[in-house]
C-alpha cells in the first residue's frame, strides 16, 4: 500500500490530523527552500517525538572520511556531504510554565499543515491541551524569502482559549548540530563567535576542513493582536554554540499573541564579513517587513509559475503531482549562481550528500531550458567546465590515463569524486557521456553556440580522449570493447560492453571530432586558443576516430535486441511479471549476489540510450527494445519511470505510459518507495516535467524547430504547458480533439505538428485537429 494521506487538492500540499508516524515523511513533503538554502518541516517548538531535523545552505560541504570494510585503491578519500545547518527555526515556548511539545500534550486536535505553492509559504495549525489544563490555538506560517534569499521568516501565533496565559517565546539559533549520516559521529561545525543587540542575535561557526563560515542570525518581535508591542528580552541564554532568548508576555484568553523570527544565513562564499553581512541582511528585512517580505514571496512564485506552470484538467491528483514536482524543482535550483548544482535529495534530506550526479545532465537541463532563460542550464554546464581539471586529475589518479583525459566524478561537491561505493558509482563511467550530451542537447534546444567555442569544447577534448584510452582492442573481436563498467542499470556491476555505455563512447568521440572541426572553420582564434591549451595534434584525432569507427556492440540478431552487456542473455529471464511481487524491491529483499545475477534492471539502460538518441533508430527497433527490457525492469531508481512513460507514448501505449508517468509524479506524495521521510526525489522531479512534455505533448526539437505529437491520457480532460524556445515563449493547449499553439511576444514561430509544419503568430492561437 502506498501512503494516501495528502489531501489532493490543485495547489497545496495538505495534512489534516496529527500522526506522530508520519512527522518524518512530513518533514520531507512540507520542505520549503529558496535555491540558496532549504529547511525540512522541522516545528518550531520542541518537539520529543520522532523527528529528522535538516536545514541546508547551497553549496556548504563537509567532507567527511570515506568509511568502508576493505579499503582498495581508487576508493575516494572522502564522501562530501551536504550539512546539516545551524539550526534559525527553533522557538521553545512556555505556557503557563509548560514547555510546549506536541508529543507530550493531553491532547492534540484540529492539526493541519499547507504548503501553499502557488504562493510559496509553509503553514501549519493546531490547538493543544497540555498538561496544565491550559487550552490553545497555534498557527504558524514560514517561508524563505526568493527575494532576499538569504532570510527565512516565521509568523507564530498562540491563543490561549480556556484562560489567559502566560506565553515566554524563547526563540533560539544552534549551530550545535550533526549530520545523521556521519561516517565517524564527528561533529561538522566549529563555533567561532555568538553575539547579541537588542532583538539580535548571531551565532558564526565555520566547517571542519572546509572552512566555510556561516552566520546564522535571527531578529525576533513580539506583537499583540499584530500589534508591535516592541519587547526587549528579558534573559539571553548563550553557550559556545546556542544563544537563545526569552520574551515573556500574559495574553487574556481569547487574544492572538505572536512572534515574528527573522532569520536565516549568510556565508563565506558570498561575503567577506559574514556578520556584518548578517546585520545587513536583518536591517533589509525589517525595512520590508512581514507583510511586505510575503507579497514579494507570492510575487515572485507567480512570476515562476508564469512561465513553468502545466496545468492539468480532470484529474487533481495528477495535477497536484506535477506542480509538486515543478515547485521542488524551483526550490532547489534557480540557476543563479554556477557554483551551485541540483543534489537528488535537493534541501529536503541528507542521502546522496547534497552532491552532484549524472542526474543533472541526463535529467533535470531539459526542464530548466524550457522552463527559464538560457542562462540557467549555461550555469549548469559552467559547474562542470569549471571542474575540468578536477576530471583531468581524477583519471590521471585513478586510472592512470594522460594528456588530459576527463572522467568526471559520478558523485561530487567541487570536482572531485566522493562516491562511496566502487563497484556501482566508480564503474560508472557512462556519466562523462551524459555531460557531453548535455553540452549537446543545450546547444540542440536554445541554439546558441557560443559555449562550445568559449568552454564547452575543452570539456569535450577532455571526455573524447578519456573514451579513447579507456576502450580497448579486442582482438578476438576485431573491434574495440570497454570492459569492467557499471551502466546506469546499477544492478549489474563490473560488466563487459554495456551498450548504453559503448554507444555514447562513440557518439561523444564523433560529437567532439565534428565540433573541432567546426570551431576550427567558424571561430578560428577560439580553436588556435584551445588546441594550443589541450595540444591537441591531428594524428590523435585520428586515433580517437578508429576507436569510433570500430566500437564494439553488442546485439542478439535473433531476438533484434541490443544486448545490455556481453552476458545478458545467459542470464534466467524470467520477467518482473512471473517475479514473486512478495520478492520486491528486490534490493531490500535479496543479497546483492542474487541482484546482479538477475535479469532485473533498476533504471532505463538501453533504454536510456533510446531516449537519448531516439533520432539514430527505427520505431521499429524501439518497440522491440522497448518490450524486450521492459519485462526485466523493476524501476527501483526514481529516475526510470519517466524515460519508461516517454517511450510507452511514442509507442502509442499510453495506459503505461499513464501509469508510469503517476509513479513518477507521485513517487513522493504517495511515498512509492517507502523512504520519503530520507528526504523527496528531486533530480527525478525534472523527469515527470519530460514525461508530459515529450512523453504525452511529444515534443523534440529537430533542425532548429520544436516538434510535437500531441497524445492525451483516457484520465485527463485537457492539459498545458508552456516553452521558453529561444527567448519566445509558445504555450501548448491539448485536449482530446484538438491542440491549440499561441505565442507570447512580437515574432511568428514555426512548429512541426505531426510533421506537418505550422506557423503560430502572435496574438493568434492555431489549432490542430
Ligand atoms: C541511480 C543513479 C542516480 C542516483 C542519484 C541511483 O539510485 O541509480 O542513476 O544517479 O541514484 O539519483
Amino acid at each position: 500500500m502506498n501512503q494516501d494521506y495528502i489531501k489532493p487538492d490543485n495547489w497545496s500540499i495538505i495534512e489534516e490530523g496529527f500522526d506522530a508516524e508520519s512527522v518524518k515523511s512530513s518533514e520531507s513533503l512540507f520542505s520549503i527552500g529558496n535555491g540558496a538554502m532549504g529547511q525540512r518541516a522541522n516545528f518550531e517548538e520542541s518537539y520529543t517525538g520522532k523527528t529528522f531535523q535538516g536545514s541546508y545552505i547551497a553549496g556548504i560541504y563537509y567532507p567527511d572520511k570515506t568509511k568502508v570494510g576493505w579499503w582498495k585503491n581508487g576508493y575516494p578519500e572522502y564522501f562530501a556531504k551536504v550539512l546539516n545547518a545551524p539550526n534559525w527555526i527553533g522557538i521553545d515556548i512556555e505556557i503557563n510554565g509548560e514547555n510546549l511539545d506536541m508529543n507530550a500534550c493531553t491532547e492534540v486536535t484540529d492539526f493541519r499543515r499547507e504548503l501553499n505553492m502557488k504562493e510559496g509559504w509553509y503553514n501549519r495549525s493546531f490547538k493543544a491541551k497540555l498538561k496544565n489544563g491550559t487550552e490553545i490555538a497555534v498557527n504558524v506560517t514560514r517561508f524563505l524569502s526568493i527575494t532576499l534569499d538569504e532570510v527565512g521568516i516565521i509568523n507564530y501565533e498562540i491563543t490561549p482559549l480556556n484562560k489567559d496565559a502566560k506565553i515566554v517565546y524563547k526563540p533560539y539559533i544552534d549551530a550545535g548540530v550533526t549530520n545523521e549520516d556521519a561516517n565517524w559521529d564527528e561533529k561538522f561545525w566549529e563555533p567561532l563567535e555568538v553575539k547579541h543587540i537588542g532583538n539580535e542575535a548571531f551565532v558564526t561557526a565555520q566547517t571542519f576542513k572546509t572552512h566555510f563560515k556561516v552566520t546564522t542570525f535571527m531578529h525576533n518581535s513580539v506583537l499583540e493582536n499584530d500589534r508591535n508591542l516592541n519587547l526587549s528580552p528579558t534573559n539571553f541564554d548563550t553557550s559556545a554554540d546556542k544563544i537563545q532568548s526569552s520574551y515573556a508576555v500574559i495574553v487574556a484568553q481569547g487574544k492572538k499573541s505572536s512572534i515574528q523570527k527573522i532569520g536565516g544565513y549568510t556565508v563565506s562564499l558570498n561575503h567577506a564579513n559574514t556578520l556584518t553581512a548578517a546585520e545587513k541582511v536583518i536591517q533589509s528585512a525589517l525595512a520590508k517587513g512581514y507583510d511586505q517580505l510575503l507579497q514579494d514571496q507570492i510575487d515572485a512564485w507567480a512570476k515562476i509559475w508564469e512561465m513553468s506552470d502545466i496545468t492539468i484538467d480532470g484529474d487533481v491528483k495528477a495535477q497536484q503531482g506535477i506542480r509538486f514536482n515543478i515547485f521542488q524543482l524551483n526550490q532547489t535550483y534557480l540557476g543563479k549562481d554556477s557554483r551551485l548544482n541540483i543534489g537528488p535529495k535537493g534541501f529536503t534530506g541528507e542521502k546522496y550528500g547534497g552532491s552532484t550526479y549524472w542526474d543533472t545532465e541526463a535529467y533535470c537541463i531539459p526542464f530548466y531550458m524550457a522552463t527559464k532563460d538560457q542562462e540557467v542550464a549555461r550555469n549548469l554546464l559552467t559547474y562542470r567546465y569549471n571542474q575540468l581539471d578536477k576530471a583531468i586529475e581524477n583519471a590521471e589518479k585513478n586510472l592512470g590515463f594522460k594528456d588530459g583525459a576527463a572522467l568526471y566524478p559520478m558523485v561530487t561537491m567541487n570536482g572531485e569524486e566522493c562516491h562511496n561505493e566502487w563497484e556501482i558509482t566508480h564503474e560508472e563511467i557512462h556519466r562523462n557521456g551524459a555531460i557531453a550530451f548535455a553540452i549537446f542537447n543545450y546547444h540542440r534546444f536554445t541554439g546558441d553556440y557560443s559555449y562550445i567555442p568559449e568552454k564547452g569544447l575543452e570539456v569535450l577534448i577532455g571526455i573524447a580522449r578519456f573514451w579513447h584510452q579507456r576502450a580497448n582492442f579486442s582482438k578476438d573481436k576485431n573491434q574495440y570493447v570497454i570492459l569492467g563498467v557499471t551502466g546506469p542499470n546499477e544492478y549489474e556491476n563490473n560488466i563487459n560492453n554495456n551498450f548504453y555505455t559503448n554507444y555514447i563512447a562513440k557518439w561523444c568521440i564523433d560529437y567532439t571530432y565534428e565540433q573541432i572541426k567546426k570551431v576550427s572553420l567558424e571561430f578560428p582564434s577560439d580553436h588556435k586558443r584551445i588546441i594550443e591549451k589541450v595540444k591537441l595534434a591531428e594524428a590523435e584525432l585520428q586515433e580517437w576516430k578508429k576507436v569510433a569507427d570500430n566500437m564494439y556492440f553488442p546485439k542478439s540478431e535473433e531476438l533484434g535486441v541490443y544486448l545490455q552487456q556481453d552476458g545478458f542473455l545467459d542470464k534466467d529471464l524470467v520477467p518482473v511479471k512471473d517475479l514473486d511481487p512478495s520478492q520486491r524491491p528486490i534490493n531490500q529483499k535479496w543479497s546483492w549476489d542474487r541482484v546482479l545475477r538477475s535479469p532485473y534492471i533498476k533504471q532505463a539502460d538501453v533504454l536510456q540510450c533510446f531516449y537519448f538518441f531516439e533520432e539514430h533508430f527505427s520505431k521499429e527497433e524501439l518497440k522491440r527494445n522497448f518490450e524486450f527490457y521492459e519485462s526485466f525492469t523493476v524501476h527501483e531508481s526514481s529516475l526510470s519511470p519517466c524515460v519508461h512513460s516517454i517511450q510507452a507514448a511514442a509507442l502509442d501505449k499510453m495506459d503505461m505510459a499513464y501509469t508510469f508517468y503517476l509513479r513518477t509524479s507521485r513517487l513522493d506524495l504517495d511515498d512509492y518507495n517507502k523512504e520519503v521521510e530520507e528526504g523527496c526525489h528531486i533530480t527525478s522531479m525534472a523527469g515527470t516535467w519530460m514525461s508530459i512534455v515529450e512523453g504525452f505533448g511529444g515534443m523534440r526539437v529537430k533542425n532548429n524547430a520544436l516538434h510535437f505529437s500531441p497524445k492525451i491520457p483516457k484520465e485527463w480532460k485537457a492539459y498545458s504547458f508552456k516553452i521558453n524556445f529561444r527567448g519566445q515563449i509558445l504555450k501548448v493547449d491539448i485536449n482530446h480533439s484538438e491542440t491549440a499553439f499561441s505565442v507570447d511576444g512580437t515574432e511568428e514561430l514555426t512548429i512541426v505538428v505531426n510533421n506537418n509544419a505550422v506557423v503560430v503568430s502572435p496574438y493568434n492561437t492555431v489549432t490542430v485537429k
